[in-house]
């Protein structure tokens, strides 16, 4: 391998475990989002249409000098898993199976869906871990039943179980629904006080937090797509470093916080003030009749509010981000269904401190956006658990690209700006398969 752009470090390549045979997903809630990512897997190995938004499947990296002229495909840089290796399984409160549920999401067409209908009626929910408390929007009939917390636990690890006796790795992905703000509590801290918690049926432990301690006791990996508290406390990250099963999370990072976390790092770049930042959404799925809950939207809102504090650290820059006021609506408005809009309006303020405006006006298909993250967190996951240095670190803070609110290790801030994320992640793929990370100094072109 060629020396890097000056500054980097080389690193000794580990030892990946290859991506043979079959890798199991198992998704937790099979609805907009789970059905978009599996029907749109199943249409590009079909050779129906491209994955694009997919770094796995279309990003390239390079790797040694500008100069080398050598960007790989990231799928045939690092091992990971074939995606007609890739077989879905999941849990749902809903009966549909993955063919009804994408039609009733109604973000595909119909003439892609009826082509790929044979596959997508063979995928069918088992029931769900639910209980109504922990998301107020929805009754669902296909569920559980148990005595206590534990029991619902053991019977999660039966369904992985079984799978995992018809496939040769498993990942688990929280799509389901958004669940009201938990705030972590005295059960949260140790594997033991879960455990506990787990036999006296303890409030705070919600149904996400179950299925996830279910996957991490197995030492599956276990992502989390949306804003609830579920491997994000001392508990879980010492379960998923116990049993070496990598955990990430929390929210996907789509529509609007996307283009914050692009925007923002741009004005604090420039060191242009901003005074305000006002965010407001409307939104027809279900996804958005859940958030129309205030304690689910309390989840959604704590998830979005965080990043641009993150970015504009106001107590380093009090000049230009102090008085920041920053607002977030959703509005669930169903004629829109899944095609949700997006206004931004920021107020900013240049030289000497003379004021501008900046609009935003987002059209996008929510869970357009979100299905390749979906997929691409799932082929990273199972690569983390089959890499050395990474499987039992247990957060795996290099995908933070992808998500809303990124998990890290205590005491450390999360990194929202989206180009230092993509650094990270790549930097990571180098490291793991041993070149040289780009540091981006280039001094050597010059000498
Ligand atoms: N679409 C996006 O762009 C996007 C972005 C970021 C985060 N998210 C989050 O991803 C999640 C899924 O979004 P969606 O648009 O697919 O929503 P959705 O309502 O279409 O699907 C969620 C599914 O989860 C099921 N469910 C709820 N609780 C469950 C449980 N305990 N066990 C099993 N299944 C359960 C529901 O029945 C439903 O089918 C939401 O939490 C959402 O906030 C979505």
């Amino acid at each position: 391998m060629s020396t890097e752009e000056q500054g980097g470090q080389k690193t000794a390549a580990s030892k990946i475990a290859p991506a043979t045979g079959k890798l199991g997903v198992m998704v937790v809630g099979l609805g907009a989002v789970a059905t978009t990512m599996i029907a749109g897997v199943e249409a590009v190995r079909r050779g129906l249409a491209k994955p694009i938004g997919s770094l796995t499947q279309m990003g390239r990296i390079r790797l040694g000098k500008r100069t080398d002229n050598h960007s790989p495909l990231i799928k045939d840089f690092v091992p990971i898993a074939n995606l007609n290796d890739v077989v879905f399984t999941g849990w749902d409160i809903f009966t549909d199976n993955v063919y009804e549920a994408a039609a009733h999401a109604k973000v595909l067409d119909e003439k892609m869906l009826t082509q790929l209908k044979p596959y997508l009626e063979t995928i069918k929910p088992m029931p769900a871990v639910f209980d109504q408390y922990y998301v107020k929007r929805l009754h669902g009939t296909n569920v559980k039943t148990g005595k206590t917390k534990r029991d619902l636990a053991n019977q999660v690890m039966e369904d992985i179980k079984a799978f995992q006796k018809t496939v040769d790795r498993v990942v688990v992905i929280w799509a389901a629904s958004t669940e009201i703000f938990i705030e972590p509590t005295a059960v949260h801290q140790s594997i033991e006080a879960f455990e506990a918690g787990l036999d006296n049926n303890d409030i705070a432990i919600s149904s996400s937090q179950i299925y996830a301690y279910a996957a991490l006791s197995l030492g599956v990996p276990f992502a989390n797509g949306a804003p609830n508290l579920t491997v994000d406390f001392p508990a879980m990250v010492a379960l998923s470093k116990k049993n070496s099963a990598p955990i990430c999370g929390r929210d996907f990072k789509t529509g609007q916080t996307f283009m914050k976390t692009v925007l923002a790092p741009a004005f604090k770049a420039r060191m242009l003030g901003v005074s305000g930042w006002f965010s407001t959404n409307i939104l027809g799925n279900r996804d958005g009749e859940v958030l129309d809950d205030p304690q689910s939207f309390k989840t959604k809102e704590e998830s979005k509010l965080g990043s641009l504090d993150y970015i504009f650290q106001p107590e380093l820059y009090p000049d230009l981000y102090k008085d920041l006021y920053h607002k977030i609506r959703i509005n669930y408005y169903p004629p829109r269904g899944d095609d949700k809009e997006a206004w931004d309006n920021i107020d900013i303020f240049g030289w000497l401190g003379y004021p501008m405006q900046i609009k935003v006006n987002f059209l996008c298909r929510d869970s357009i956006l979100a299905a390749p993250i979906a997929l691409d967190l799932i082929m990273f996951m199972d690569l983390a658990k089959r890499t050395p240095s990474l499987q039992s670190i247990g957060i795996q803070e290099w995908l933070s690209f992808y998500l809303k609110a990124p998990q890290t290790a205590e005491g450390l801030y999360p990194e929202h700006d989206l180009f230092i994320q993509s650094m990270k992640l790549k930097n990571t793929l180098r490291h793991i398969m041993g070149v040289d990370l780009i540091t981006h100094l280039g001094l050597e072109y010059y000498d």
